[in-house]
């Protein structure tokens, strides 16, 4: 009925930035390049792409729980993903803007944000960002977005505005990472009708599957109406303290429920990785050699082993 092209399904040749230059991230007088340099020669299309050799993956990164590790999750996998050689998409689906503040962009100063694309047709490409890291964009948000879940309920095909903008994108890159907001509400139904893969961070704390029943019912809610191809097919235990018993707990009662969907890698608390964000950076960045760096880098590898 919606004729959509779900980015999920494209396949195409995996192809390297033409001008080889790394880009910096944009700041607010817009001194660095414009997304459409950065996101290589021009428009999408299928017949662009005649040998297929990867298939991109969309991940949902969501818990409705508050403060969990979603954002942190989403940008420090993605950079060490983009050191590794992927072309990762970050989408702030979060009018926290968390995620766009964390790869270093100001959140008050961007022209065109993820807002415009789900609710003023304005095309994807058109407010994708560099971030500092070499292959990591970014679809920004800011405040904006807080009026979207209202605004987009008597909008035509609501639930699938995300996926659309992203099928816009689809040849530029081979994973998104999407940022939930912590509710289950239309934004992260928009992100998991337009993921192939939902991954959950769980705290290792106490009550940490609580809520989680209610995600995997909306999971498969959405997988009867909306996307049949979506998987739960990853958890990662973050904000794990080995000094403390109720973690290991936790961690055990996590595999116990999930089994291998659970990534070996587990993320530890640090210091670090809640200093980071407030530089900008991911934790690759900003202290390469610390615990979470390492963490997420093995993460990184796990998630990228577990392509299809
Ligand atoms: N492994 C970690 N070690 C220490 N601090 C962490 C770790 N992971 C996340 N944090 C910190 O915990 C807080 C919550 O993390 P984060 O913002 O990633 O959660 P979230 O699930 O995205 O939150 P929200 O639901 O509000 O979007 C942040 O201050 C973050 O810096
Ligand atoms: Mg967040």
């Amino acid at each position: 009925m919606f004729h959509v092209k779900h980015a999920g399904s494209l396949d195409r040749e995996p192809r390297e930035r033409k001008d080889g230059v790394v880009p910096e991230p944009k700041t607010a007088d817009g001194a660095v390049q414009d997304a459409d340099q950065a996101l290589d020669d021009g428009p999408v299309t299928e017949s662009a792409s005649p040998a297929k050799t990867s298939v991109l993956r969309i991940f949902a990164v969501a818990n409705q729980k508050g403060g969990v590790g979603k954002t942190t999750t989403a940008v420090n996998l993605g950079a060490a993903l983009a050191d590794q050689g992927q072309r990762v998409l970050v989408v702030d689906l979060d009018p926290q803007g968390n995620a766009t503040s964390g790869l270093g962009l100001d959140s008050q100063k961007i022209d065109v944000s993820l807002y415009d694309v789900l609710l003023h047709d304005v095309s994807m490409s058109e407010c994708l960002q560099a971030t500092g890291v070499e292959r990591l964009m970014l679809a920004p948000s800011n405040l904006d977005l807080a009026g979207a879940e209202i605004e987009l309920v008597p909008a035509f095909s609501r639930e699938l505005r995300l996926r659309n903008a992203i099928g816009e994108v689809a040849d530029a890159f081979d994973i998104v990472l999407i940022d939930c907001p912590p509710s289950l509400g239309l934004l992260t139904v928009n992100a998991l009708a337009a993921a192939t893969e939902v991954l959950v961070p769980i705290q290792c704390e106490y009550y940490a599957l609580e809520g989680l029943g209610q995600l995997v019912t909306n999971v498969e809610l959405v997988q009867r109406q909306l996307n049949k191809a979506l998987v739960l097919s990853t958890i990662v235990l973050v904000m794990f303290d080995a000094r403390t018993k109720l973690a290991e707990q936790v961690a055990a009662e996590v595999r116990h429920h999930f089994g291998d969907k659970v990534c070996r890698t587990v993320v530890p608390r640090t210091v670090r990785l809640s200093e980071a964000p407030s530089f900008g950076q991911p934790i690759t960045v900003f202290d390469p050699l610390s615990r979470g760096a390492v963490a997420y880098r093995e993460l990184a590898k796990e998630v990228a082993r577990g392509a299809s």
